[in-house]
């Protein structure tokens, strides 16, 4: 009988060198706690326990003080890079890695260690997408009206939200696009914020699949109560008979 239950197919990378400057706490954001464990063992805990995902390679700051105090549970294979001096370069470590060991075509997500309410149905959704050489990614269209503004905060514009989205992570290409494209970039000076941004550079257009609102991003001090109560959220509509007995 044919095996219906999906292949762990994809290796995951989690770039996780960052300082988090813009949270203004001397410990860097993805070690903060989140609901008493801290933000990355959230991150890899979700990632390592899906299906899809075969293996995790982490990128982290050289000397890292944090990391061999972290407990959390991967029955993946999970091997640790050191990262560089930006998210690109931290990525690109994380495949030089897999690529001396995987096919080139191997599909790889990239995720970022500060979105630790990733859902396993996204994970899902994007894994199952057909995968070509643009790629595909989770995003939300905006919902908000879009204002530009000069340097002394006043409105110059408008800008018409038609068209526009928000993206998150994961991120999903195959090994070689994104290794070449994220190489190019940094070879060129260029700084991509997220990986698609590299690969859009390279000739690509990456397609985007509307993820789930609250897989937010850790950036500044209100983000994490605001990430414990859409914790809280998920818990309770995952586990309804669990939280709703007294
Ligand atoms: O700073 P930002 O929030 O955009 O960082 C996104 C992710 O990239 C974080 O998980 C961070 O740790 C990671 N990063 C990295 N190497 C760097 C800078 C950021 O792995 N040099």
């Amino acid at each position: 009988m044919a095996d219906a239950s999906p292949r762990a197919d994809h290796w995951a990378i989690v770039p996780a060198a960052g300082i988090g400057a813009r949270m203004g706490t001397d410990c860097p954001k993805q070690y903060l706690p989140l609901a008493g464990t801290p933000v990355l063992t959230h991150t890899l805990e979700r990632l390592a326990a899906h299906l899809r995902i075969a293996g995790i390679v982490l990128a982290l700051r050289e000397a890292d003080p944090y990391w061999r105090a972290l407990a959390f549970h991967c029955p993946k294979p999970l091997h640790v890079v050191t990262g560089g001096a930006s998210r690109a370069a931290s990525v690109l470590a994380a495949l030089d890695w897999l690529a001396g060991r995987e096919q080139p075509e191997m599909p790889i997500l990239v995720h970022d260690a500060v979105r630790p309410l990733l859902h396993a149905d996204d994970i899902e959704r994007l894994c199952a997408e057909p995968l070509d050489e643009h790629g595909c990614l989770l995003a939300t269209a905006l919902t908000d009206t879009v204002k530009r503004t000069d340097a002394a905060g006043r409105v110059r514009e408008t800008v018409p939200r038609d068209g526009l989205w928000t993206v998150q992570t994961p991120q999903r290409f195959r090994l070689h696009v994104l290794r070449a494209a994220l190489a190019g970039a940094l070879a060129a000076g260029s700084e991509p914020t997220d990986e698609a941004q590299a690969v859009e550079r390279a000739g690509f257009h990456p397609r985007l699949l509307a993820g789930r609102r609250d897989n937010i991003k850790i950036t500044v001090p209100p983000d994490l109560p605001l990430a414990e109560c859409l914790l809280a959220a998920q818990t309770r509509s995952d586990h309804p008979t669990e939280t709703t007995q007294t």
